[in-house]
Order: C-alpha cells, then structure tokens, then sequence
C-alpha cells in the first residue's frame, strides 16, 4: 500500500497530477502547500500552508512528496529542496500510461494519461511527461523538462535539462535540443536546437 504524499502546487497542473494520482489508486494526499494565495486549490484536498511548511511536516512523518508545478526552474530547485529534507519523490504513472520495461523514469517524474515511453527512453528527474505524449525509444530526457500534450518524439532525441517541449510538436529521430530551450506550439523540429533558444513553426526557425 502506497502512503499518502505531499503535493507542492495548487494549480492547473496540481489538478492534473492530482486526476492521475486518484486514477492510479494512490491514497488521498495528505494535503498541499503553496505560496501563491490566488491558486485554485485542489478539489477536497486541505491546503496546509505556504511551501516552507514542508520541513515541520517531514518531522511529523510525512514521507512522499511530488512537486506539480509547470514552471521548470522551480519545479526542480523544490524539488532538490525536498529530496534535501529526506522526502522521496516517487514516479507518478498513470495507468493508462505505457511505459516500456527497459525505459527509466527518475525521481519526480509524472506520466499523465496516455503518455508512451519506448524501449530503453531515459527520463531525467521532476520531468512532465504530459498527456498522450510520446517518447520514442532511446531518447534522453534531462531533469525538468516538460514535455507538452501530444508532442511525439523520434528515436534517440536528446532534450536538455529545463527545456520545453510545446503542444503538438514532432521531433525528428535524433535530434538533440539544447537545455532550456523552448519549442512552440505545433513546430516540426528537424535540426538540433541550441540550449536556450526559442523556436517554432514548420520547420522549426528561431523567433525573435
Ligand atoms: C513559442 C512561444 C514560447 C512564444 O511565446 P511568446 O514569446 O509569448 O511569443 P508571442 O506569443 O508574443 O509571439 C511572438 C511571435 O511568434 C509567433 N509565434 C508564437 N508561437 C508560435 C508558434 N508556436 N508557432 C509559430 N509562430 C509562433 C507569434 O505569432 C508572433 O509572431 P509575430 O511577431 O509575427 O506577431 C509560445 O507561443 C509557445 O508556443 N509556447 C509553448 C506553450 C506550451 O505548449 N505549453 C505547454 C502547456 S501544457
């Protein structure tokens, strides 16, 4: 039986990972923290403060967490803070997710519904793999990287630590994309993207 965690972030992705928590048979969080008073909140779970609560909660016991924020940056330095605390960050699958036996998903990763990970992928920790995306086999995500709805990517494409890969995007086989890149909405990545670039379209040209 898988004890309840702690959620850090009580907006739209907070929804989200609380949805697949609840569909993968984990037991209700045991609540969530956020610094942000105008968050949404989350559907019958208690908010219990503002982030720096974690540490008097890992006192008491608490031993789980995951962070469900989409920004990149913070989801990781939280998440680093967390595991610093002695929380474990276990993988989020839900069940509808397929993920192949010999891919590797890190500490803090969430699959959402319908997510595909191919044969030998490997996930970098506190990674969005967000709904009905698909990674291909062999491909090398870093830590906190997002990976929107729908984007597909080919074998062996390599994606750096923070980037984000928009809604709808296909990369080609092998492609590497730098760290912190961005790739907008519905672009068509045929060559390698440079860390910290921003492109888009069909095929995919810097902006800006
Ligand atoms: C690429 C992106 C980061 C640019 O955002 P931005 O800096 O705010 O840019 P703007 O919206 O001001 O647009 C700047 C220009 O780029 C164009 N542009 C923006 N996104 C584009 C895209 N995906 N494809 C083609 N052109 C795009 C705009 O039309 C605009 O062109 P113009 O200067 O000729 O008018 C953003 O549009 C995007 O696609 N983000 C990804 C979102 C996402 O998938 N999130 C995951 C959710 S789960």
């Amino acid at each position: 039986m898988k004890a309840p965690l702690l959620l850090v972030g009580a907006g739209g992705h907070g929804r989200a990972v609380l949805e697949t928590l609840r569909d993968a048979g984990w037991p209700e969080p045991a609540g969530v923290l956020d610094d942000n008073p105008a968050s949404m909140g989350l559907p019958g779970i208690r908010l219990l403060g503002k982030l720096a609560m974690a540490e008097a909660l890992r006192g008491q016991g608490l031993a789980l967490a995951h962070v469900a924020l989409g920004d990149n940056a913070r989801r990781r330095a939280l998440g680093e803070w967390l595991l610093s605390l002695g929380y474990a960050l276990p993988e989020i699958r839900h069940p509808s997710a397929i993920i192949a036996g010999t891919a590797q998903l890190s500490a803090g990763v969430v699959a959402m519904p319908r997510v595909v990970v191919g044969a030998a992928a490997r996930v970098g920790s506190h990674t969005i793999l967000n709904t009905g995306c698909i990674v291909e086999h062999d491909c090398a995500l870093g830590h906190a990287v997002h990976i929107a709805p729908a984007a597909t990517l080919g074998g062996g494409v390599r994606v750096g630590d923070g980037a984000l890969i928009g809604l709808g995007v296909s990369v080609k086989p092998g492609v590497s994309i730098g760290a912190e890149a961005i790739v907008g909405v519905g672009a068509a990545v045929v060559a390698d993207v440079a860390p910290g670039l921003r492109v888009a379209g069909v095929p995919a040209m810097p902006l800006g």
